[in-house]
């Protein structure tokens, strides 16, 4: 199924500008399609009381205005992180603000966190046909932006991820950095219902990793449920207007699994996490849930394997259970470091 997509849509899509592709879908997203892809129950994933139906997820960013949720959510995805939104209606930065590195199955985005404003995005939310668990992805420039837009989301689904973590705005990382983090986990901790997560930046050098130790640390303190790891990584790009952007894909896969590798290691199991980057396949999606990963998300890869991904990612996963004698994805999730303490 994929060769065909390759050869036929993504073929065609790949002739136009990047953003004007994503336009096109849009168009086509409000309505629902016939679901073929169905879930086994080795797949169902617990988060705290939830249960999610499987692992495999959309990341945030897919769907920044919750304009394509009826489609989407017909196509198989355990769940998806629909955002991320801000308070306000923003345009984002100019175009050109996506490459892609068609070889290398990557891309570059400098979006600049472009959104219709919470008002709008409530409106297309509750006009959606849904079928799968949503999550809401949320960024701020302020506290109180943050604090403003968690009150009205909580309202509308049990699961929100926190973006501290974009790389193409002003302040877009503001709140990845640890002393700016604690005020906010404190401040969202206090008005909290259901399940957080942050969503982080890749580790790439030591300061990082010790910045995210601290994160580790304080969202253990304050009852942040989880992390999604890794957001994109920031890189130049001359093709991009502002000359720089998030690097996904392929090319952030390794950053990926070590950025998880660490966060478990620091959380005592006390966190539960969503591996994103570069998860293109089931061997890529079991290298992370072993890690301790309990989900995987996808984004550039859907653009370049299309829609039967979730479910070739799925079956994949059940073969390879079959394969390692587990009885269910539960088992797998973290199955590294059940192996090293025992
Ligand atoms: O530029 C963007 O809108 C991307 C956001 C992100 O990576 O969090």
């Amino acid at each position: 199924m994929n060769k065909i997509y390759e050869k036929t849509i993504r073929a065609l899509f790949f002739k136009f500008d990047p953003e004007k592709g994503h336009e096109i879908v849009k168009k086509f997203a409000r309505f629902p399609i016939p679901t073929f892809c169905r879930d086994t129950t080795e797949l169902n994933v617990r988060i705290k009381n939830y249960k999610l139906r499987n692992p495999v997820g959309l990341a945030a960013g897919f769907d920044k205005d919750a304009k394509m949720i009826s489609l989407l959510s017909s196509l198989g995805f355990g769940y998806l992180v629909i955002g991320s939104v801000l308070k306000q209606e923003s345009m984002g930065n100019p175009k050109p603000r996506i490459v892609r590195y068609e070889n290398e199955q990557s891309m570059v985005n400098s979006m600049g966190l472009p959104s219709v404003g919470i008002d709008k995005f409530v409106k297309n939310y509750l006009d959606s046909i849904i079928r799968t668990d949503i999550f809401i992805s949320i960024a701020g420039n302020t506290l109180k932006e943050f604090i403003d837009i968690y009150k009205i989301v909580k309202k509308l689904t049990p699961f929100i991820e926190l973006n501290l973590s974009c790389p193409n705005t002003e302040n877009g990382m503001l709140f990845q950095d640890a002393d700016n983090f604690e005020t906010l986990a404190e401040n969202v901790s206090k008005l909290k219902d259901g399940i957080i997560f942050v969503k982080v930046s890749p580790v790439i050098n030591r300061k990082d990793a010790e910045n995210l130790i601290t994160i580790v640390e304080l969202c253990k303190k304050f009852n942040i449920d989880g992390i999604t790891a890794v957001n994109a990584l920031p890189v130049k790009e001359k093709s991009i207007s502002v000359g720089y952007g998030g690097l996904s894909g392929k090319k952030i896969f390794n950053f990926m699994l070590n950025t998880i590798n660490l966060i478990k290691e620091y959380s005592n199991d006390k966190l539960i996490l969503n591996a994103c980057g570069g998860i293109f396949n089931s061997e890529d999606a079991f290298k992370a849930l072993i890690l301790g990963a309990s989900t995987v998300q996808v984004y550039t890869s859907l653009i370049y394997k299309g829609p039967c991904i979730t479910c070739e990612i799925k079956k994949g996963i059940n073969v390879l259970l079959k394969k390692n004698g587990f009885k269910n994805l539960e088992e797998v999730i973290g199955y590294k470091s059940k192996l090293s303490n025992k």
